[in-house]
């Protein structure tokens, strides 16, 4: 049975990307500094931390066996005008975006070269390719996982080991609902107004796409249809930007 590492598969996309897994009979693993509110299985882990990825590891390989598909998911959102940018939330999302997906990448790529296959799938954010007001380190961050992505789908083709990006643009989670308050706040808005006006004002299909849609996404990068897909950013945004 092939082992798969889901972070932040506590909430919200992870969780459904669990559960899709899981009901093709995948071994799928949160990796989470939360643990989830039903049962499924669960290793804690900060993905910021060298060392508690490593030992993550560990954990998961002595319970579970050797990962071979890593889906580098978990998140976090905090908006503020440049000009205020707390330096903390900077660090602290510019670790948990971008230096997650790098620790979680670095260690388990030696077992997938091992295997002979594997699969990389990076959630990065319709944000990795286009940016908004009051998100300096998501955006940042974003952009920089679809970078890390090229260099990693160079580096492991020759291992068949593929390396794709998913980029949503609003899907309805904790996450998303967060931002809704938020933003209603910033801009002194209504949160219906906030959604129509500004979360799907740019897009042709007013509509938040939903967890289980992106979930499905990273089912096809990890089929057999999907093997010469490498290095990619599919964006699922119900058409961000196309009169741009
Ligand atoms: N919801 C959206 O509208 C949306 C849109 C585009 C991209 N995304 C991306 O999708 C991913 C999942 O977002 P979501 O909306 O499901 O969020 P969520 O808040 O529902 O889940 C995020 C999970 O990440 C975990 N997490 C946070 N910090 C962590 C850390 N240091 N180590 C391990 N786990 C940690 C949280 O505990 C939580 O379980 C994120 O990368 C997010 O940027 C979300």
């Amino acid at each position: 049975m092939k082992v798969a590492v889901v972070t932040g598969g506590s909430s919200g996309i992870g969780l459904a990307i669990i559960h899709q897994l899981t009901a093709q009979g995948f071994k799928a693993i949160s990796w989470d500094i939360n643990p989830p509110k039903e049962d499924v299985p669960f290793v804690r882990c900060d993905v910021t931390s060298e060392e508690a990825v490593k030992a993550a590891l560990s954990q998961t390989q002595s319970q579970y066996g050797e990962p071979t598909i890593l889906i580098n998911n978990c998140g976090l959102q905090f908006l503020s005008p440049v000009d205020e940018f707390p330096l903390e939330k900077w660090n602290q999302l510019i670790s948990i975006l971008l230096t997650g997906t790098f620790l979680c990448s670095k260690v388990m790529i030696p077992g997938m070269k091992k295997n002979g296959w594997g699969r990389i799938i990076n959630v990065s954010s319709i944000h990795g390719k286009v940016a908004s007001p009051y998100k300096a380190a998501y955006v940042a961050a974003k952009h920089g996982v679809l970078g890390l992505s090229k260099v990693m789908a160079l580096e492991l083709g020759e291992f068949n080991i593929t390396v794709n990006s998913i980029c949503p643009g609003f899907v309805d989670t904790p996450l998303m609902r967060q931002q809704l308050s938020k933003q209603a706040e910033l801009n002194q808005m209504t949160e219906a107004d906030v959604a129509s006006e500004i979360m799907l004002k740019p897009a042709c299909i007013k509509k938040f796409t939903t967890t289980e849609q992106v979930a499905g996404m990273v089912n096809y990068f990890i089929s057999d249809a999907a093997a010469t897909i490498t290095g990619e950013a599919f964006s699922m945004s119900g058409g961000w930007g196309m009169g741009q």
